[in-house]
């Protein structure tokens, strides 16, 4: 189809997801087409370095589709629908066996879901019903100031991003937030073993003022997304199970992003250490070529319906979705194939040390994450860390920065939702050429932004 006819039926029919819609009726919303490595291609043929992974998600990057849509047709010529309802089919079974083997020591048990929020929301009721069937009432979760972690409403609910909740509220009751572990503006003397505890006791503090035993739950990323690839200080998760377990609480990890070698590792729970009891996870899974996601539980979690032979009272229609799984189970035989965690372990370093020769700008404060997972944060003052108000927001980061960055051929996120910033996030198959021609592209648009500020 043409390109105007597309944009025609665009603007009367489409409703994209957290677009505004003055973007569809204008024609700027841009219609990617085909995709190949690192790269995806628009419809008037101009080629971007897909910087986000598409939505944090494509970890194999664009070219598999040959090899993925085999085993996709192979599925679906022999049997391209059952449900994981009261039936199992084999891709069900061989992906969560396979998923169980690359997940933390003691994560064994696998449901499967749609995508991330669900992957949040059946977290959240399988806590509840675990607690239940140990005869406890415990239904409340405590998640992080900002953290993302879906949009259906009881994900919703969860979500830390104030923004992203106040039109629907009020929402699923229950949900409490404790701090997150933003640094960059925390005092310049404090310790790393101060600002743990400081965070520590916050969440303790959260967890006696609602009553240990209301809480079924913690929920948090291993690094944190929204706020800037917020990373923990060291200690940090030692202390979180620790006080999960004080109180009989279940520790969540949501790996909905670091999942599937984002950091370096399977699961970045692994990384650092976490111990979750739950994990959730979704996006790379599959590397985005099926909605599918999971959460992989503990056996002790399991026990008490194993022992009791009781049901899990949750369930989908297109849970393991055996195309899905099919495209997921080839999608880590690629990975394990390709060793695309141990590239990203190996290069990660050379990523960072890349983006690292930005911090020379002044309008660039901080650069943090891990693994292939970077923020750059800006600052209207490298001196006194000053963010931009709302006004050098729109100008410099929405007017400026984002466009240009588009215009020389680079797809990333900017983002102000808690200060100034860019996210990276690109396929795990990049290599130093990408993370030059990234620090290229950034350094010549931050170098122009620098002069927008007084
Ligand atoms: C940490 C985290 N959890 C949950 C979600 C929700 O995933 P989905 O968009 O697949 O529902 C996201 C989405 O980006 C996420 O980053």
């Amino acid at each position: 189809m043409a390109f105007t006819d597309l944009q025609a039926k665009a603007r009367r029919h489409l409703w994209p997801h957290y677009t505004e819609m003055s973007r569809v009726e204008d024609g700027s919303l841009p219609v990617i087409v085909r995709g190949d490595g690192c790269t995806v291609e628009d419809a008037h043929g101009r080629r971007f370095l897909d910087g986000l992974a598409g939505l944090f998600c494509v970890q194999i990057g664009y070219s598999h589709g040959a090899e993925i849509g085999r085993a996709a047709a192979a599925q679906l010529e022999e049997l391209p629908y059952y449900p994981n309802w009261s039936y199992a089919h084999p891709r069900a079974i061989e992906l969560a066996a396979e998923v169980a083997d690359l997940a933390p020591e003691g994560l064994e048990r696998v449901f499967f879901v749609s995508g991330g929020a669900d992957a949040v929301e059946t977290a959240w009721k399988l806590a509840c019903q675990y607690h239940q069937e140990r005869g406890e009432r415990r239904w409340k979760v405590v998640s992080r100031h900002m953290a993302w972690h879906g949009t259906s409403l009881g994900a919703l609910s969860i979500n830390g991003v104030p923004g992203a909740r106040l039109p629907f509220e009020p929402l699923v009751p229950g949900a409490v937030r404790t701090r997150n572990t933003a640094r960059f503006r925390r005092p310049a003397e404090e310790t790393d073993a101060q600002f743990c505890a400081f965070l520590l006791d916050d969440l303790e503090q959260a967890i006696l003022r609602e009553g240990p035993s209301s809480i079924a739950m913690v929920i948090m990323e291993p690094v944190q997304n929204v706020g800037g690839a917020l990373t923990a200080p060291a200690g940090y998760f030692e202390g979180v199970r620790a006080i999960c377990d004080r109180y009989g609480i279940l520790l969540c990890a949501d790996e909905v992003i670091t999942g599937f070698g984002r950091m370096g590792e399977w699961f970045a729970s692994t990384r650092y250490g976490i111990r979750p009891d739950l994990i959730t996870c979704a996006k790379g899974l599959s590397s985005g070529y099926a909605p599918i996601g999971a959460v992989i539980a503990s056996e002790e979690m399991a026990a008490p319906f194993l022992e009791r032979g009781s049901m899990f009272l949750h369930g989908l229609t297109f849970g393991a979705h055996p195309v899905s799984a099919a495209i997921a189970l080839k999608n880590l035989e690629i990975m394990r194939r390709e060793r695309i965690v141990e590239h990203v372990a190996e290069n990660q370093g050379a990523f960072e040390a890349t983006l690292r020769q930005l911090l020379s700008l002044p309008i660039v404060g901080d650069i943090r994450g891990g693994g292939f997972f970077y923020t750059i944060e800006l600052v209207s003052d490298p001196d006194t860390r000053e963010t931009f108000d709302a006004e050098q927001s729109r100008r410099i980061l929405h007017d400026f920065v984002s466009p240009r960055i588009f215009d020389s051929g680079l797809i990333c996120r900017t983002d102000d939702r808690a200060s100034p910033l860019l996210q990276l996030s690109p396929p795990l198959i990049a290599g130093q050429a990408e993370f030059d021609r990234i620090t290229a592209i950034l350094g010549d648009a931050l170098t122009e932004a620098g002069k927008l500020l007084p």
